[in-house]
């Protein structure tokens, strides 16, 4: 049995008691199979754990895809059920109580009686999700009936399957004819959960393990980056979204240039310069001729080395404004860039990146869009996730 079966059996229980009286036969058939779905889906396993992050509903740490046109998430996160715990051997009267406070608070009539503030001793618990503080201390406790988020869940996000699965893309692409928009759209919807989670606090983003790993970590990292600063620009969710592929597909062309090129320590030959400076055309190519649907992605690929004044690469004959998602991406770009360990150089510290990008704001880089991003990361306190072989937490 799926998580996504039993929420939409959740889901129709909910909606069957919105439109028959308590007693009706059609609200214990939809009771009684959403019930029997959840003890299935808890064989073999202690506990089901959901949560409800924006429109996204997670279930573990990972974003639930097969959902479909489930919309309750967005519903049960605005009554404050945004977690839901559920161990087995749940009984089937402390599901129906859970269900029944579900819908009474769905339809602004919460329980406020002994028997449901005994929920929180029972096998269900749920409320609100409430994040980490930064330092490490669990976040603030929750009211009666509501859960106390579980210290560093949020931050157990590690991040390293999305580097794996960027790096398997990468792999995809170079061997074959296809972009995996599948694998794209799932890694841009994981990072969408993991900052929207974090985003109070923290930004989470991925430290470098090796130094051939950097082009896989700085595609998450600029995707984080660009959905972060998107969303603090006042754009939507689809173009934050959008932004996000942008973000993690603008180096995509790096996977035409030989590693010991990419990694070199020392100075480049203009040959070698030539090569990586060929990487935003060669990267439209390769989004342009395998996905039709990708015009930002591509854009962003070919622009986001183009500076504000008209210098970077590729040059064009006649200075023009790049597309909105290439002057964000070039922040983001520039940033992760410096804050990372290069074979050439140490990582800077976030300030020291912050400043250079203030000194080259209105030349290089977009003025408004620097002071956002600025802004956002001074308030954020971005959070370097290591890269190792182990399961990590921030
Ligand atoms: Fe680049
Ligand atoms: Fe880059």
């Amino acid at each position: 049995m799926s998580a996504a079966g039993f929420l939409i059996s959740l889901g129709q229980c909910l909606a069957t008691m919105n439109l028959y009286a308590e007693g009706h036969p059609a609200r214990e058939r939809a009771l009684d199979n959403s019930y029997e779905r959840l003890v299935r889906l808890l064989e073999g396993q202690e506990r089901f754990d959901v949560s409800f992050v924006g429109a996204e509903t997670v279930v573990g740490d990972r974003a639930l895809t097969d959902l479909g046109a489930w919309d309750w998430a967005p519903r049960l996160a605005g009554v404050g059920v945004e977690r839901i715990e559920i161990d087995a051997g749940v009984t089937s009267d402390e599901y129906a109580r859970f269900v029944d406070d579900i819908w009474r608070r769905l339809n602004g009539r919460p329980e406020t009686s002994a028997e449901a503030r005994q929920m929180v001793a029972s096998s269900i618990r749920f409320g609100p999700l409430l994040v980490r503080e930064v330092g490490g201390g669990s976040g603030p406790v929750a009211g009666a009936g509501a859960l106390s988020m579980l210290a560093g869940f949020a931050s157990s996000l590690s991040l390293q399957d999305e580097a794996a699965t960027v790096d398997w893309i990468h792999g995809e692409v170079s061997t074959s004819e296809r972009l995996p928009m599948g694998e794209v759209e799932a890694v841009v919807r994981s990072l969408s959960v993991a900052m929207q989670m974090e985003h109070r606090m923290l930004l989470p983003l991925l430290d470098l393990k090796r130094f051939d790993q950097y082009t896989t970590t700085h595609a998450c990292n600029v995707s984080v980056l660009a959905m972060g600063l998107a969303e603090r620009l006042g754009l939507g969710r689809e173009e934050v979204r959008s932004f996000g592929v942008a973000g993690l597909l603008h180096d995509l062309g790096k996977i035409r240039i030989p590693k010991e090129v990419l990694t070199k320590p020392g100075k480049l030959s203009d040959e070698e310069r030539a090569i990586i400076q060929a990487h935003p055309v060669e990267g439209a190519r390769i989004v342009l001729s395998r996905e039709r649907g990708l015009g930002v992605a591509a854009v962003v690929a070919y622009e986001h080395h183009v500076c504000i004044d008209g210098g970077g690469y590729p040059s064009f004959r006649f200075t023009r404004s790049c597309h909105y998602a290439s002057r964000i991406v070039h922040v983001c770009d520039i940033y992760d860039a410096l804050c990372t360990n290069r074979p050439y150089r140490d990582a800077w510290e976030p300030e020291k990146a912050l400043t250079y990008l203030e000194s080259r704001a209105g030349t290089e880089v977009d003025t408004d869009i620097t002071r956002v991003f600025c802004e956002m990361v001074r308030a954020s306190i971005p959070a370097r996730v290591p890269m190792t072989d182990e399961p990590v937490t921030v």
